[in-house]
């Protein structure tokens, strides 16, 4: 579908964050209502392409989605190239991938345009009896460094949908 002036909008954004936070499964819940409980460590890139419609014109997003693990990981430059907005992702449940936000934001920074929509998620929410970092931790540390914040669950699909559209609607 196209917009009246049959204008098109094609954004790119990423995911990125500490092995087994989540990020797959947030982008598979996104895109197609999907959610694996024995999901894989991913190797290299996958992407989806997503439409949503706002103020009439369709704005089509390209979602990718790459390894937390470094050793699977592709070429860094080309993973952030043309990217616009991120999901910078950690498990509220495992400290260390809190600890790790700040060197995702600076690798962010090291490729990107400071402009570009970034969106701090605590995802796994659905975890709340082994829950590590409070929803006040993650807003503190989101209001320092000017990101957008978020709390998750792509197992329960809890703000999935409007983790997504918040970037979106921002770079928009
Ligand atoms: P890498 O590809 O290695 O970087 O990991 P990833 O960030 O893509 O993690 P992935 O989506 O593969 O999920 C890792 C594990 O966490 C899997 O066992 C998922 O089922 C689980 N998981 C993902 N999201 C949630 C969630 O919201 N809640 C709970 N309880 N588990 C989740
Ligand atoms: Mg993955």
């Amino acid at each position: 579908m196209e917009g009246d002036d049959g204008e098109q909008y094609l954004f790119k954004i990423v995911i990125i964050g500490d092995s087994a936070v989540g990020k797959s499964n947030l982008l598979s819940r996104y895109a197609r209502n999907e959610f694996n409980l024995h999901s894989k460590a991913t190797i290299g890139v996958e992407f989806q392409t997503q439409s949503m419609e706002i103020n009439g014109k369709e704005v089509k997003t390209q979602i990718w989605d790459t390894a937390g693990q470094e050793r699977f990981r592709a070429v860094t430059s080309a993973y952030y190239r043309g990217a616009v907005g991120a999901l910078v992702v950690y498990d509220i449940s495992r400290r260390t991938t809190f600890d790790s936000i700040p060197r995702w934001l600076q690798e962010i920074n090291t490729h990107c345009d400071t402009t570009m929509a970034k969106l701090l998620v605590g995802n796994k929410c659905d975890l709340e009896n082994i829950r590590n970092i409070s929803v006040e931790e993650g807003k503190s540390l989101a209001e320092a460094e000017g990101l957008f914040f978020i709390e998750t669950s792509a197992l329960d699909s809890t703000n999935v949908k409007e983790a997504f559209e918040i970037v979106i609607k921002e770079i928009y």
